[in-house]
């Protein structure tokens, strides 16, 4: 009787979800969808906006909101008229007015998602991970740990929502040539292997990595993004390291002001592609000595990249080596530490986190982490009939 019951909500279900499919059928293609509702467009105009747009790479209607008005303008074939036709329907269609009660505003913030760093010590500091829709900057001296934290973002961000992950895609654009597929492999082959994650359901096609080493590069990159991103569900934008093309292409205090000007642009592409797809963007940034002889001890370094810098991250962490009193006391020594010093809506607060074999984890994980990657070297441990495959892998790399 109640397998029944259950066969007929069963059906009831299956009604529900084909009828939802015809439904979306309809309206497959939304930057169709959304040209079509647009009145004073003739449907000649339309088509061929529609083609100017997937040219460009622009597939869904937010990707007209990640564009300014002059970038639209400039667009081939789009005049300043149908620009301002294609914005204006687009405010009135999604945001009505400008203003926003307070209500409103909470349900907006609420739609954030947060990606897990994969230490709970940091996912606590940041009150549950690296939000979407902000942008987060990792800084800090080499071998602090920027690459790899943004590996564990990556992973967690690839990761099923039953293991705690978003399902979703990532970009990563990698400026200086570090980025190893096989370290990332390693990485997630570790979720694979503790999560038991069945074989097939980790869905790495969603991941693409662009080496863009001259900013051309990143614009270009960019513009792509705009295919990629509403494709691939993308939930993550990692740019390893953001300063860097820009230190390398603009030399001198004479090409400052230039560089920053660049650089803001930039930025406020990126900006309108977080809001647009609410994404995390997540930068690593090198570091400088701070001149000042009466800084305090957390100016002594700076990130690169000035106000401008400073006033687009919505999250600054610094990343540093822990102390060789948490080393010892958690036989962890490749401790890291990791203060937030600069968030409008977080506290000034440092945690402890480890870097290891699998990532970013927690210092009082370290010492076992480093035992079992041993262990899965060697063949020490036995793998399930499940996890063969993700045993082998993991030798592999
Ligand atoms: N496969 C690995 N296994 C264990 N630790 C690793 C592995 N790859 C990198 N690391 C650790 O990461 C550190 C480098 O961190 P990284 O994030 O690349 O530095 P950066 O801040 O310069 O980007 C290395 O010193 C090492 O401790
Ligand atoms: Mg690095």
């Amino acid at each position: 009787m109640v397998q029944l019951q259950d066969e007929n909500i069963e059906d009831e279900e299956e009604k529900v979800i084909t009828t939802r499919k015809k439904s979306v059928k309809s309206s497959d293609d939304p930057l169709l969808t959304f040209l079509s509702g647009i009145k004073g467009l003739s449907d000649t105009m339309k088509k061929r906006v529609q083609k100017v747009l997937s040219t460009e790479g622009i597939v869904d209607p937010r990707g007209i909101k990640a564009l300014t008005q002059k970038e639209l303008e400039n667009l081939p074939g789009i005049s300043d008229a149908t620009a301002s036709l294609l914005r204006d329907q687009f405010e009135t269609k999604s945001e009505g007015s400008i203003f926003l009660s307070l209500e409103e505003r909470e349900e907006l913030e609420t739609v954030r998602e947060k990606i897990k760093t994969g230490s709970k010590a940091l996912d606590k500091l940041l009150q549950g991970g690296v939000p979407t829709g902000c942008f987060v900057e990792l800084y800090g001296a080499p071998q602090s740990g920027k690459t790899q934290m943004c590996y564990s973002l990556a992973a967690n961000t690839l990761l099923p929502e039953d293991f705690g992950g978003l399902d979703s895609g990532v970009i990563w654009l990698d400026t200086e040539g570090s980025f190893s597929s096989q370290r990332l492999k390693q990485v997630l082959s570790y979720y694979e292997y503790t999560y038991n994650i069945p074989k097939g359901k980790l869905n790495t096609n969603r991941f693409m990595v662009a080496a863009t080493r001259t900013l051309a590069q990143i614009e270009q990159a960019i513009k792509e993004a705009g295919k990629i991103i509403p494709k691939n569900k993308v939930k993550l934008l990692i740019v390893d390291s953001l300063m860097d093309p820009f230190r390398s292409e603009y030399g001198g205090l004479g090409e400052l002001a230039s560089r920053q000007k660049h650089l803001n642009k930039f930025l406020h592409s990126l900006m309108r592609i977080a809001e647009a797809y609410n994404l995390a963007v997540v930068y690593t940034n090198q570091v400088m000595a701070n001149p000042d002889p009466f800084a305090t001890a957390m100016d002594k370094v700076q990130p690169v990249g000035g106000f401008v810098l400073g006033h687009a991250s919505d999250i600054r962490l610094w990343l540093r080596r822990a102390t060789s009193k948490i080393r010892n006391q958690y036989d962890a020594p490749h401790a890291r530490r990791a203060l937030i010093t600069d968030c409008g809506w977080l506290p000034q607060e440092e945690c402890h986190f480890s870097l290891g074999a699998f990532g970013i984890t927690d210092v009082e994980e370290e010492a076992n982490h480093r035992k079992l990657a041993l262990e899965l070297e060697s063949g020490l441990v036995a793998p399930s009939e499940d996890e063969e495959e993700v045993q082998t892998e993991f030798v592999k790399l």
